[in-house]
């Protein structure tokens, strides 16, 4: 079953999520940027930034949720935006920059995927992504203790869950056979959130995602208490009302 994104959940957390964005598009080096292709684009978020860097550029964001790209064609009518699979995407001319966030870990076959994405660059190209590497914390973990608490592992398997992204190693081997320059970290951002129940609403709108959507209404309520339950107790509210979240992510910006 497809998840089926919530632009509104999603950008509840628009601030922390936009940090590493940024910090991804800070890397990226090219001057002149004529196509640009934005895979797994959203709401469009980063299309501000990306006119302020290339104001000639034609952009082109790819996603294959329908609410996500409603919401990102009313907001950015300059852009040209196409529902596809990332998985079976190819593009109409060959980009000078492939530019991923936050969207490749639902994918599975990096070590195929990756390389194909390198194909599509032009021989000055390249080939920007972040995901989130962060399913060995408790709010990830978490998710898959309440799953066999409740013995739902089976209702559960079909789910699009995610996928844990591989060690920044093994993207250098993938990647670095067919690239000149490579630029591969990691981060943990210690993000402060506000309001009630903060790291469960984040999630929510992410990882527990596909799992709340299988779930009848009354098994989704139990389960997302004890969830909520088990990760309150992993990352308490501080005095101030903040609650703290780490949180890992892992960059690469591989040039031609
Ligand atoms: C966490 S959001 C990130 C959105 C945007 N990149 C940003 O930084 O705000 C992940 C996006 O990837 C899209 N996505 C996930 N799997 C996809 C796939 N196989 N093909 C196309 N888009 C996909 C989702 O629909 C969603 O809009």
């Amino acid at each position: 079953m497809a998840t089926i994104w919530d632009p509104k959940q999603y950008l509840k957390f628009a601030a922390p999520r936009l940090r590493p964005a940024l910090d991804l598009l800070g890397q990226v080096y090219q001057s002149d940027v004529k196509t640009l292709y934005d895979l797994g684009s959203g709401t469009g978020n980063l299309v501000p930034f990306f006119r302020d860097r290339w104001p000639e550029a034609s952009i082109i964001g790819v996603d294959n949720s329908k609410n996500m790209l409603s919401a990102a064609r009313k907001a950015h009518r300059d852009v040209t935006w196409i529902e596809a699979d990332i998985a079976s995407w190819q593009p109409d001319e060959s980009a000078d920059l492939i530019y991923s966030n936050a969207a490749l870990q639902w994918l599975p076959e990096h070590e195929v995927l990756f390389p194909k994405l390198l194909g599509f660059l032009k021989p000055s190209g390249a080939l920007a992504i972040q995901m989130p590497r962060n399913h060995l914390a408790p709010s990830h973990s978490l998710i898959e203790d309440v799953i066999h608490s409740n013995g739902l592992v089976d209702k559960l398997r079909n789910a699009e869950a995610l996928l844990p992204v591989l060690d920044p190693e093994v993207y250098y081997n993938i990647l670095s056979p067919f690239v000149g320059d490579l630029n591969i970290w990691e981060s943990e951002f210690i993000q402060i959130l506000d309001g009630d129940n903060a790291v469960a609403e984040w999630t929510k709108g992410t990882a527990l995602k596909p799992y709340l959507d299988i779930l009848s209404e009354e098994e989704r309520k139990v389960f997302f208490d004890q969830y909520s339950t088990l990760v309150a107790r992993a990352y308490p509210v501080r005095p101030d009302g903040k609650t703290l979240f780490p949180f890992r992510r892992l960059f690469i910006v591989a040039r031609m």
